[in-house]
């Protein structure tokens, strides 16, 4: 019997292919092995960890709210109470987070226990009321289910601690804590906790500021100044400084201006902030339902309050992209063609359809 030339191919080949496998296998079991070794024994590099948040964070366009009163999508939104959190350890975090956000100055302030001058005499609930839970107060429903966002302030996507930094050397004019410290941990894990009802991605009802109608006229100072004198003075006095009982460590009536109060590159700096702020919060007990001032008293102590002195932050990293300014950020380059005077006090309603014109042609 003679042997079949083809066999003996085939048997080569087989041969062959059977090398093959058991180098495949090999291979795979090195690779497998060395992503395993770096996984476990190694620091992620930054510039993976920056790939990995870049590849997993939702992209930009699908964070960006459509306006600056976003569509809510919840109707009514209640803060969940603290009593609810069961591990002592975290409960306890969480209360030292709220005790920084409403004492913030006793903490920071001028008389800080923990730095003395590290921020302006302001809490955080001065602005965000009732520790950031009061309806249309500046609350913090929106902030556990929206970030980390993209903000075209910055330019790029911030995460809570970035947000809360951004305040921090902004509305109270002072120095970022480092997010590691015990400090920004407890704030954001409180700040966390009071939108943890929130489904992800979604904004409630009552979150943040609404803003008052625009007028068709610039807002007037010189009207605002009587404004303020007949409805704010009794508080937060003549010369907008507030009033302080010494001893107390905190305001009882926050300054509005002057070396203590919120910078020029902060959020109640941009004129509708500040007068949706107070329409539906000033004098202290407004309330969204139960407003006090008229569209017109706002707008106008608006900006009163904001053409008086106060500390200047360096914002020339702001907005890189101009275009992306809101109307009201009243400090140039401007991308639309309308002068700094009108970004600042108004008539904001050409300004503002501009802008959704050129946002419709994206
Ligand atoms: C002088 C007023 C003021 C003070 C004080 C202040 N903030 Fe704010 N904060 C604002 C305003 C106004 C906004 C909204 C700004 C905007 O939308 O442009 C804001 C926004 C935020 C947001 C984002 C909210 C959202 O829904 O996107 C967080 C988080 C925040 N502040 C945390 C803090 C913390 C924490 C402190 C204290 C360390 C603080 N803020 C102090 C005025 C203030
Ligand atoms: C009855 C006293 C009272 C009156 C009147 C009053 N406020 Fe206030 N205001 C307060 C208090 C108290 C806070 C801090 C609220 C908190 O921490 O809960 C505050 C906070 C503020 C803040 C945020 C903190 C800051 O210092 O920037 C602004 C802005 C403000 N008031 C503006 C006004 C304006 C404008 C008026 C007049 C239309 C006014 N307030 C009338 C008591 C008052």
């Amino acid at each position: 019997m003679h042997e079949d030339p083809n066999s003996e191919k085939d048997q080569k080949m087989l041969q062959t292919l059977g090398q093959l496998l058991q180098l495949t296998v090999f291979l795979s079991l090195f690779v497998l092995a060395l992503l395993s070794y770096i996984a476990v024994f190694t620091q992620p590099k930054a510039w993976m960890t920056a790939w990995w948040t870049r590849m997993t964070s939702p992209k930009p366009e699908l964070l960006l709210p459509p306006d600056p009163n976003p569509e809510p999508q919840l109707a009514s939104w209640v803060a969940p109470s603290l009593d609810a959190v069961s591990d002592p350890r975290l409960r306890q975090q969480m209360e030292y987070g709220k005790e920084l956000i409403a004492h913030t100055s006793k903490y920071f302030g001028p008389a800080g226990v923990i730095e003395k001058n590290r921020n302006n005499a302001l809490n955080c609930q001065n602005c965000h009321l009732d520790a950031g839970t009061k309806f249309f107060g500046n609350n913090y429903s929106a902030v556990a289910s929206i970030y980390p966002k993209f903000r075209a302030r910055s330019g790029g996507i911030e995460s809570v601690y970035k947000r809360v930094n951004d305040c921090i050397e902004r509305s109270l004019n002072g120095k970022a804590l480092d997010s590691g410290s015990a400090e920004m941990q407890a704030m954001v894990a409180y700040i966390n906790f009071v939108g943890s009802n929130v489904p992800k991605g979604e904004v409630p009802e009552g979150s943040g500021l609404k803003k008052p109608t625009f007028l068709n006229r610039p807002a007037d100072p010189v009207r605002g100044k009587l404004v303020y004198t007949d409805q704010c003075q009794s508080c937060h006095q003549a010369d907008g400084q507030g009033l302080v009982v010494q001893g107390q460590g905190e305001y009882t009536y926050p300054p509005l201006w002057g070396s203590l109060s919120y910078n020029d590159g902060a959020g109640l700096y941009r004129l509708s902030n500040f007068a949706g702020y107070v329409k539906y919060n000033m004098p202290n007990g407004a309330t969204h339902d139960a407003p006090l001032l008229s569209d017109e008293n706002s707008w106008d102590v608006a900006a009163y309050v904001n053409s008086q002195p106060r500390p200047k932050m360096n914002i020339a990293k702001d907005w890189p992209d101009a275009s992306k300014k809101p109307f009201d950020h009243p400090f140039g380059p401007f991308a639309d063609g309308f002068s700094a005077e009108q970004h600042k006090y108004g008539p904001f309603g050409p300004i503002k359809a501009k802008i959704d014109a050129e946002k419709a042609k994206l």
